[in-house]
């Protein structure tokens, strides 16, 4: 209690170079774009100190796990619960009966998709489910799937297995594998006579691999075979359309890297398919379906200032420019890269070529250095994911210092 009340001192938060309460006021604006011509570093440095609460001492290279919102989406959330409880607004402050159009609006216009096709759940894993669990499957109806799978877009399908007897076929895939083609072709020519959904991950969770989305849909519509996409790891790590990845449904969770605030999901349905999807969650106007996407967001009450947060998260990314974002995480990423490269003791399991990796890099060690250099990295400060392997990932609060503490940290373990 004591301790708390000390790092609650604005001051002395400053001085160990903790943001204190203060920095939670409002928002600053972004440093001028002048700044980002002249010096980049310096521009994306201020970004890190003035828009988020991270700090100084903190490194943190795991938003593959759950990502940081900035200044701005807390302020968001935090308002939205002041407003909610002054019931100064004629609603109540919650979604979960509502069909929330204005909002669905704002984000069916930055994922490229249909208002009528967007639905908010609390994250990835649940809308995984309400598609494996909302869809009708026979008995040896085949889900095609692969190897690098998260629990949460897997367990979903071997629930409808163990319970209906489907058959959920996972594909081996290289890692490293060559090039996307391979990717196409592997899972493509695995199609057989039983498949009827081809269910994988838009960016695999344990090496950051980035699938060719749109010609696996294209190619697998073609046959006759629905998709679906976990893309918890795609919102926010790069630029997502939802049209014109051209799946059929679409999973994602961007409380990893879109800047929400925890408890942030997505789910799209394709306009064609949304009336023969069933529900998961049964409550009034569960089979209303002119309500399109939005029956899937009757579930009973939950927190609207999340779904503020959600919509501060994207216009934040806006401010910024998907594209500026991009290119600054997957910049670091493959500084992150040819660093592990140097390394003598690393297996990479991030592939050179640009298209299969994002702002995630991984590589397997001799497993008493990873485990000893995970140790010595959180008393340095550094937040990494605990995994089998090292993966990374880099953000745009990342500091090429942080990389470069991180790398060190490594050779001085390897080192002995
Ligand atoms: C590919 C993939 N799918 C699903 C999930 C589960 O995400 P959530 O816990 O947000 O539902 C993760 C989390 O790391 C993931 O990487």
């Amino acid at each position: 209690m004591r301790r708390r009340r000390f790092l609650q001192s604005a001051s002395l938060a400053t001085l160990f170079g903790v943001p204190g309460a203060a920095a939670v006021g409002k928002p600053r604006p972004l440093p001028p774009g002048s700044l980002f011509e002249r010096d980049p570093e310096a521009w994306w440095g201020r970004i890190r100190e003035e828009q988020f609460l991270l700090p100084r001492w903190r490194a943190f290279l795991n938003c593959g796990t759950l990502g940081v919102p900035p200044v701005p989406v807390i302020r968001a959330v935090a308002e939205s619960l002041e407003r909610g409880a002054s019931l100064v607004d004629e609603a109540y402050p919650r979604w979960g009966y509502e069909t929330l159009e204005e909002y669905r609006r704002e984000l069916a216009h930055f994922f490229g998709c249909k208002a009528e096709e967007l639905a908010f759940t609390h994250n990835a894993t649940e809308a995984m489910n309400i598609v494996a669990n909302g869809l009708d499957l026979r008995p040896g109806d085949e889900v095609l799937t692969t190897d690098q799978e998260h629990p949460g877009g897997l367990c979903c399908w071997l629930l409808k297995q163990a319970r209906y007897g489907i058959v959920v076929r996972q594909v081996a895939v290289p890692v490293p594998p060559k090039s996307p083609e391979q990717l196409v072709d592997l899972l493509i020519g695995a199609i057989g006579p039983r498949t009827r959904v081809l269910s994988f991950s838009g960016i695999t969770t344990t090496t950051g691999l980035v699938f060719p989305v749109r010609e696996i849909c294209r190619a697998a519509r073609e046959r006759g075979v629905l998709t679906v996409v976990d893309g918890a790891q795609m919102n926010g790590q790069l630029p997502v359309n939802l049209h014109e990845l051209g799946c059929d449904f679409f999973a994602g969770s961007p409380h990893k890297w879109l800047f929400t605030p925890p408890g942030c999901g997505l789910l799209f349905v394709r306009e064609q398919l949304l009336d023969g999807l069933w529900v998961n969650v049964a409550t009034g106007q569960w089979d209303n379906k002119k309500l399109k996407a939005a029956r899937f967001m009757q579930v009973g009450t939950n927190n609207r200032a999340v779904l503020e947060g959600f919509l501060a998260g994207v216009r934040f990314v806006k401010q910024l420019g998907p594209d500026r974002v991009y290119g600054r995480i997957h910049q670091l990423a493959r500084r992150a890269r040819e660093q592990a490269r140097e390394l003598p003791h690393a297996e990479l399991l991030t592939p050179e070529d640009d298209r299969l990796y994002a702002g995630m890099v991984a590589f397997r060690l001799p497993e008493p250095i990873w485990r000893r250099t995970l140790q010595l990295s959180r008393r340095r400060g550094l937040w990494l994911w605990g995994g089998p392997h090292c993966r990374l990932s880099t953000h745009i609060h990342t500091r090429p210092s942080d990389l470069d503490t991180f790398f060190e940290t490594l050779r001085e373990v390897a080192r002995g």
